[in-house]
């Protein structure tokens, strides 16, 4: 006979709401029953959770028990709620009774997966739960696997152990004589990340030739523009593609406390060992809409918000899955997803930095200097046709990638010039232009909204000519026609200029000229 309640943390989107977990014990038949978790769940809980009690010494009381999890209509995960409702059966039975912690009365939160024998297992999203507890000023005790994802944040007070008896041990007021002896003890975490682990740097340097598609590399960095190229195979495209990230700055303590926790709800893989570290992901073309863009039951983020303030790189393109790509078009706009379930919907961010790469044609040759391409215009528009209009319409910067000629390659490094700036440089000249768009407008410009950039972007007389003009000509839709005018916007930034002039203009057309190429009906090479 007893009643015991303790708590936890469940998790919608990035969002996580206090769970009560309440144990009743009656008198009656032995029956175990847990309300407020789907079903499968259920079941594998309450094995786990009985095997956990008995192996460790416990009794497993006999009679009526009831585990409440409340609120009810809030979606849960089975594995984390284990150690409140074996902690629950264990007070609401006087076996273990609680003494206030070091901290006074401080409410304390569980977690954690028991194996039969009373092991905690790590869990996903605490990084997430960590954060939530740490505003209200509660203590958690996680499992010790998982006091890395609670390192980084800050004013958090986390307890990591190894099994349900560590715990009852702490709870019970004997952890200070236990402690002396770290291996059975819990271990109290400090507030403080560790040192990043070193990546080989990818520079800018190593790409020899291409000075436009590096430029492009800079502007798109600059302005947070999303890139498109295309060039045959081995051209570099990937190569480029990766050293996008050298350019951008750091990510700031509050987005890098983002990012972790959005790796955290996605997989048992830390995001603690990227902590600070802005991601790149780069799904395959094979990938499920749910993989990239989000779902399953527990609606988890998709690629687009592990990218979340980095890079999300789709090389080969076309290959992708056309309604996959479709979905890109309102997280490329709102920078942020909605993922809805049967039961559940969560939102996730999805602020990142789309790059993509593709061959000019199905054999990948069209326009190479070798004309090797055999591909008919039909070929190649019904290639080109995978990527949608209004997809197009949604990437700043569409270029071409020229492949270098070997001997260029094989060439001696020639004395450090304009032409082959390193990754440190071009961070140097981006995160100068950064520094400018945030003063003045606050933002980014490929994060301006449309009904700003009219009046935030100030046209020179004869830019604003030219842009007509070219409009015209280029027959360019209302959407790209702000695209131009946005990355136009980002080189006068880099330049430090007030007003958009032609050259600005004339580069920033430049920097697009492949979508015409999109449209009008291709023929064979140029
Ligand atoms: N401009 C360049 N400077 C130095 N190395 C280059 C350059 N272009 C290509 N390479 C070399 O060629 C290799 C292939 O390049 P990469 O994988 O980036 O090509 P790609 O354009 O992505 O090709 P694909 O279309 O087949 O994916 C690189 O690993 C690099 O060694
Ligand atoms: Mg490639």
């Amino acid at each position: 006979m007893g009643i015991a309640a303790t708590y936890c943390r469940g998790q919608l989107g990035l969002t996580a709401p206090l769970v009560q977990v309440e144990v009743n014990l009656g008198a009656g038949l032995p029956v175990f029953s847990i309300v407020g978790l789907p079903a499968t769940a259920v079941k594998e809980s309450k094995e786990r959770v009985r095997a956990a009690l008995t192996n460790s010494g416990f009794e497993f009381p006999a009679g009526r028990i009831t585990v409440n999890l409340a609120p009810a209509d809030l979606p849960k995960e089975g594995g984390r709620f284990d150690l409140p409702i074996a902690l629950g059966i264990l007070m609401a039975s006087r076996q273990v009774l609680e003494v206030p912690g070091a901290g006074g009365s401080l409410p304390r939160e569980f977690y954690g997966e028991l194996s039969l024998s009373g092991e905690l297992l790590p869990v996903r999203g605490l990084t997430l739960a960590a954060a939530h507890a740490a505003q209200e000023g509660h203590e958690i005790i996680v499992p010790l696997a998982n006091v890395r994802d609670t390192r980084i944040v800050r004013h958090g007070r986390t307890l990591g152990a190894r099994s349900l008896l560590d715990v009852c041990a702490h709870l019970r007021g004997e952890d200070r004589r236990r402690r002396l002896t770290r291996a059975s003890g819990l271990a109290r975490v400090s507030a403080a990340p560790r040192g990043l682990p070193v990546l080989p740097a990818l520079d800018l340097a190593d790409v020899r030739g291409q000075q436009l598609p590096k430029r492009a590399l800079v502007i798109a960095a600059a302005g947070f523009h999303s890139l498109l190229m295309s060039g045959p195979p081995g051209s570099g495209k990937t190569m480029l593609a990766q050293r996008l990230l050298g350019l951008l700055p750091p990510l700031a303590p509050a987005e890098a406390l983002e990012v972790a926790t959005i790796a955290s709800v996605s997989s048992l893989e830390s995001g603690a060992n990227g902590y600070g570290r802005r991601p790149f992901r780069a799904p395959h073309h094979t990938a499920s809409a749910n993989a990239i863009v989000g779902g399953g039951p527990q609606a988890r983020p998709g690629e687009i918000s592990l990218a979340h303030r980095g890079v999300l790189f789709l090389d080969e393109l076309p290959e992708f899955d056309r309604r996959v790509l479709e979905t890109l078009r309102e997280p490329l706009e709102n920078r942020t997803v909605v993922i809805s379930r049967a039961r559940v919907q969560a939102q996730y961010p999805a602020a990142f930095q789309l790059v993509a790469a593709m061959n000019p044609c199905a054999c990948g040759y069209l326009g190479d200097s070798s004309g090797k391409c055999r591909c008919t215009p039909a070929q190649i528009e019904t290639y080109r046709a995978r990527i949608s209009g209004p997809l197009l319409d949604r990437i700043d910067l569409l270029i071409e990638v020229p492949r270098v000629p070997v001997t260029d390659i094989a060439a001696p490094v020639a004395a450090p010039s304009a032409a082959s700036i390193t990754s440190a440089e071009a961070a140097r000249v981006v995160a100068r232009a950064r520094q400018r768009q945030l003063a003045l407008r606050g933002c980014l410009n490929g994060e301006l909204p449309q009904s700003q950039l009219q009046s935030r972007a100030r046209l020179a007389p004869e830019a604003s000519r030219l842009l007509e003009q070219v409009f015209e000509r280029l027959g360019l839709t209302a959407r790209s026609y702000h695209r131009v005018l946005r990355v136009a916007l980002t080189i006068a930034d880099l330049e430090e200029s007030d007003v958009i002039g032609s050259a600005h203009v004339a580069e920033a057309v430049q920097l697009r000229r492949v979508a015409a190429s999109f449209r009008s009906a291709p023929g064979p090479a140029p």
